[in-house]
């Protein structure tokens, strides 16, 4: 595994967790509201999961949020989408800075209307220094884009003679990803029961344990989260390894 992108400490539980926030539609559908009470009620459970990871010691969250895919909504779930964003950073930034959250958004934001990227610039300016708890917004995310616009940047860098071609290695692909500088999650968690990774980390979760729960995300509470942490307990990580325990302490180190 190369260096720096290992996944990160394996204490008593995952220190990087992240979550495929689904079933927001099918939460609504079940009590014939609209889907976008779906989503509102989808929002309160991503404020909730923040305020329990931090308290439950988990120092990265990765959220996806929305994915590059989910443009072929229909226009008018898009907006609303992109307005509960805005509504997330509008209304809840000063509160996570307060608590010491560092947000940071992933994904790709040249696409993104410029009000918007501005939004989302401001709100990782402002919380920048915090180290309580470190929030990754995934928005406008698609793995596979984003490993291809890493590859275009190195293969730019190689154009323009600042980089030899054999000097691509894990790390330097690494380096380009918009998750440059954070270890990988040790845990993906998927809502709704769905088991699927859609695009989600590809990269960077090659070594993660995945928890499918059947809760759909509006209803993620607590002790979800606290079932799929201790449901990754129980597993024994190996990383390509057999599992001795020196081979552990190597693959955790
Ligand atoms: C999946 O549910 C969820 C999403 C596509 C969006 C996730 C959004 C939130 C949790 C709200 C907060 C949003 C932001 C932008 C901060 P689904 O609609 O695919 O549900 P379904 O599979 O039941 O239809």
């Amino acid at each position: 595994m190369s260096q720096g992108q290992r996944p990160g400490r394996d204490r008593d539980g995952p220190s990087h967790v992240a979550v495929i926030m689904d079933g927001n539609g099918r939460w609504a559908q079940m009590r014939g509201l609209p889907r976008q009470e779906g989503h509102r009620r989808g929002l309160e459970a991503l404020r909730r999961t923040v305020k329990n990871a931090g308290e439950l010691g988990i120092e990265i969250l990765t959220l996806y949020s929305f994915s590059t895919e989910n443009w072929r909504r229909p226009p008018a779930e898009v907006s609303f989408l992109l307005g509960l964003l805005k509504r997330f950073v509008d209304k809840d930034l000063a509160e996570l800075h307060a608590a010491g959250v560092r947000v940071r958004i992933i994904g790709a934001r040249l696409d993104l209307a410029p009000e918007l990227r501005h939004l989302v610039e401001r709100a990782e300016a402002m919380t920048r220094d915090n180290t309580a708890m470190l929030l990754v917004v995934a928005f406008n995310y698609g793995s596979r884009d984003e490993i291809a616009r890493a590859a275009a940047r190195l293969a730019g860098e190689v154009a323009a003679g600042r980089l030899a071609a054999e000097a691509i290695d894990e790390t330097l692909l690494s380096s380009r990803l918009d998750t440059a500088d954070l270890p990988d999650p040790e845990l993906v968690i998927r809502t709704s029961g769905e088991m699927r990774i859609s695009n989600f980390l590809l990269w960077q979760a090659a070594y993660a344990e995945f928890v499918f729960t059947p809760v759909l995300w509006p209803d993620f509470d607590r002790a979800a989260l606290e079932a799929a942490l201790a449901e990754y307990g129980r597993r024994e990580r190996r990383f390509g390894g057999l599992g001795d325990p020196i081979d552990r302490a190597v693959g955790a180190a």
